[in-house]
């Protein structure tokens, strides 16, 4: 009798195991990787807080292909070499279908080549550099770019703030922040501005009190700083002390609540790029507002609607391309056509770019408004 019951204790075990598997080869598997922890952990946290709130939805709403989806999220510590490292996993150990990263454009550079060469669609929510899409017909983006970006910086600037007299402050390891910075250079001068000095940190620097310093001396009526958000916060802060009161100006990198957190009322009067804004009073965005604070009870950044939109658009691609065939995903992600989502309507482009609009947000004491709508490029 025991053995009896012990053979049909093994007998269970097996078949569990086996409808666990039949049931894994049913998911649709989506490699996730991004930056949960490390330098820029909040970009990380919020892309992939995004990413499973579409995803419980799409779910709960059948799945695609009527198979649920199910996420595979990798941590990179925002590291760069991390960032291909779980790349290879994903596809060699996990068999992703599709790749949903990263956010930091050097972190999709480096894990693009990985996915180009493995035939596997990378779709970043976030990564404005020009350079990420080039890497191969495999890697698109649901963001606009930064030749755009940068662009529409320095015509706000120069027209609509007025300044004539701008200095640079960028991270000269950082591929986004030297891709801004030149696009903004070369916009505001091409307007007739005229850039007083250019100065560089590296990423993890916490003493900028030097470079502000030679900044001041020239007299800049703004200072655009290309970087992310923890040592955009601390420079706020180093220049407000030095006396330098001019406004500051920045980009997408600069959308996390630790700006404020890190900066304080120095950030206050700044103004910044970005991909929305909390306090766009459209139905759709205020919604998606009401639902990512139900669940994780704060108001969603830029990183949080664009990782949202992005898993959307995946679904919705892999849908049409009615197969989880990597090929036919591909073929259907660059077939994206005025895709409705939170952060604007998307559209592929031939160069698998998104051409959306631009919003210019100001540092009001500890809040961030809505101040301008550019139209896409
Ligand atoms: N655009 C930034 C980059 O390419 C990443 C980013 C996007 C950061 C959106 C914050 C919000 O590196």
């Amino acid at each position: 009798m025991k053995k009896l019951l012990r053979i049909l204790f093994i007998f269970s075990i097996c078949f569990f195991a086996m409808e666990c598997k039949k049931s894994s080869q049913e998911d649709v598997v989506i490699g996730v990787f991004t930056s949960l922890t490390g330098q820029t952990a909040t970009f990380g946290q919020s892309m992939n807080n995004g990413i499973q709130l579409a995803v419980e939805e799409i779910n709960a709403d059948g799945g695609v292909l009527d198979k649920p989806v199910r996420t595979i999220v990798e941590d990179n510590q925002s590291k760069s070499e991390e960032a291909k490292t779980s790349v290879i996993k994903l596809i060699q150990k996990d068999n992703v279908v599709a790749l949903l990263g990263e956010v930091a454009s050097a972190r999709s550079l480096a894990a693009a080549p990985v996915a180009q060469k493995n035939k596997v669609p990378m779709l970043t929510p976030a990564s404005t550099n020009p350079q990420v899409t080039k890497v191969g017909n495999y890697i698109f983006r649901s963001c606009f770019v930064d030749d755009y970006q940068g662009a529409a910086m320095a015509r706000f600037a120069y027209n609509d703030l007025g300044l004539r007299k701008v200095a640079i402050f960028y991270d000269a390891k950082n591929d986004y922040s030297v891709g801004l910075f030149e696009v903004f250079k070369k916009s505001f001068e091409g307007l007739g501005g005229k850039i007083v000095i250019e100065q560089s940190y590296f990423e993890g620097d916490i003493e900028f009190r030097a470079p502000l310093t030679a900044m001041k001396a020239l007299n800049p009526d703004g200072i655009y700083i290309p970087g992310y958000y923890t040592e955009v916060g601390l420079i706020a802060r180093q220049a407000r002390e030095l006396g330098i009161t001019v406004p500051l100006l920045g980009g997408d990198g600069w959308d996390s609540p630790k700006t404020i957190e890190i900066g304080g009322s120095a950030v206050s009067g700044s103004y910044f790029s970005n991909h929305y804004a909390a306090d766009d009073p459209t139905p759709k965005v205020q919604n998606f507002i009401k639902k990512y604070q139900e669940k994780y009870g704060q108001v969603p950044d830029a990183m949080a609607v664009l990782g949202y939109d992005a898993a959307y658009m995946l679904a919705d691609a892999i849908k049409r391309a009615g197969s989880v065939d990597r090929e036919k995903i591909r073929k259907a992600l660059a077939e994206t056509k005025n895709f409705d989502g939170v952060s604007g309507n998307i559209t592929m482009d031939e160069n698998r770019n998104a051409s959306k609009s631009i919003v210019i947000l100001k540092v009001n004491g500890k809040e961030v408004k809505f101040h301008k709508r550019l139209p896409p490029a």
